[in-house]
């Protein structure tokens, strides 16, 4: 069941991605589309589902795409790749042309690129004059900014220069936007971001989007507590190319995404168990990523066992689905009044701002923040 025909389609509602010619970005463009035009079915939405009708939800039709990427493929290009890596279903770029050359032509050049010499301050003006340029050339009536930019290392805490992730959450703050961080980057995650936020009456909803590996985490680990069994290690690798695997080469980035997948064991169990997570860059998978994790635990009597899990997905169509939910929550959250971090969409991250750790609890508090956004209507 979908929400068709509860949802609001007057107004049009802007979805500014950072990193808006990555594959994330583009499959979610290129999905949007596709199930607008009734192509394909909303699978994987968790918005199109029956709790959602009537919470006045932007419609997938209203939705209008902008961002800023450094990268400078066109867009119908980018789709064409993602269709040939098996990421798209095969003859949709050319069904779907004219929305993705539409959003191609909203999308700005991001920074800093190596050899910027513009100042912090300099380049938030610039990313916040492109933002606003873009609500006021499309008429939308409001819009969320979304960061799916690659991975960026953990800032030294000494960096006098603010993280490009930050550089653009400051502009969405400064261009009155809501903002989601579907990445582990900083973004507005400092004291002083938040607090802009705060002040500027924003919602905001992150970070690092749980679409894999982390998802089954957070339905395993409670399951263990709730059976009175002892977990004494937890470890887990991943194998993944595409563009994320690629800049997850990098150990600092890699950190910042494992930090993530940790946390969700350390909040879940109550400590942290032994073993790492690894990541490992193989440009031939491309977007399919296998997440293996193999879990040491003590039964009755201390009898040894372990259990082993194979995830096997396509990373972009996993995080698009969401990232299309969280952009129409939050800019409904933005509509109805509401502001600061939303606790209620925990459900879709790794490392939420604060809440529950197991799903089936950010679940419910997910459907709670639903039965709010359709009260204030
Ligand atoms: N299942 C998933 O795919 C999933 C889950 C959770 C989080 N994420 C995160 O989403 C992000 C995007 O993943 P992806 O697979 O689309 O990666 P990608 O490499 O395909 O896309 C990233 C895009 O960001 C752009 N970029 C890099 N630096 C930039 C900057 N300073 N300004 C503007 N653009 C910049 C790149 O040019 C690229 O087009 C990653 O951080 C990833 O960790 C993905």
């Amino acid at each position: 069941m979908t929400t068709s025909g509860t949802e609001s389609t007057a107004v049009r509602t802007g979805v500014w991605f950072v990193g808006a010619r990555g594959s994330v970005a583009t499959t979610a463009v290129a999905g949007c589309a596709a199930v607008t035009a009734g192509l394909h079915p909303a699978t994987g939405m968790v918005t199109e589902t029956a709790p959602f009708a009537g919470t006045g939800l932007p419609a997938l039709s209203s939705l209008v795409f902008g961002g800023h990427d450094t990268a400078s493929c066109p867009l119908p290009k980018r789709a064409e790749e993602l269709t040939v890596a098996g990421v798209l279903p095969h003859g949709l770029p050319a069904a779907i042309h004219a929305e993705l050359t539409a959003a191609d032509q909203e999308i700005r050049t991001g920074g800093p690129q190596p050899g910027d010499t513009r100042s912090d301050e300099e380049l938030i003006a610039a990313f916040a004059d492109d933002i606003t340029g873009f609500a006021r050339r499309t008429g939308v009536a409001r819009t969320v900014v979304v960061n799916v930019s690659s991975t960026e290392p953990s800032p030294a805490p000494d960096d006098p220069r603010l993280p490009a992730s930050s550089l653009y959450a400051a502009a969405a703050v400064r261009a009155g936007c809501s903002y989601v961080n579907f990445t582990p980057s900083t973004g507005l995650r400092t004291e002083a971001l938040t607090a802009a936020a705060e002040a500027a009456g924003l919602p905001h909803a992150g970070r690092d989007g749980k679409t894999g590996q982390t998802l089954l985490r957070s339905v395993l680990a409670p399951m263990f507590v709730q059976r009175a069994l002892t977990v004494r290690a937890w470890s887990g690798t991943n194998l993944l190319g595409g563009g994320d695997g690629a800049a997850l080469a990098d150990p600092a980035a890699a950190a910042a995404k494992n930090a993530g997948k940790e946390r969700v064991l350390a909040d879940t169990l109550g400590t942290a168990p032994e073993g790492e997570v690894h990541i490992d860059d193989v440009p031939a998978l491309g977007d399919w990523k296998t997440a293996w994790d193999h879990i040491a635990f003590d039964g009755f009597l201390g009898s040894r066992m372990i259990l082993q899990t194979i995830w096997q997905g396509c990373d972009s169509a996993l995080a698009a689905p969401l990232v299309l939910d969280l952009a129409r929550l939050v800019s409904r959250a933005h509509e109805a009044g509401l502001s600061g971090p939303l606790p209620g969409l925990g459900f879709y991250f790794k490392d939420p701002d604060s809440g529950p750790a197991a799903l089936a609890e950010q679940f419910e508090a997910l459907l709670a923040f639903a039965e709010r956004l359709r009260e204030s209507r």
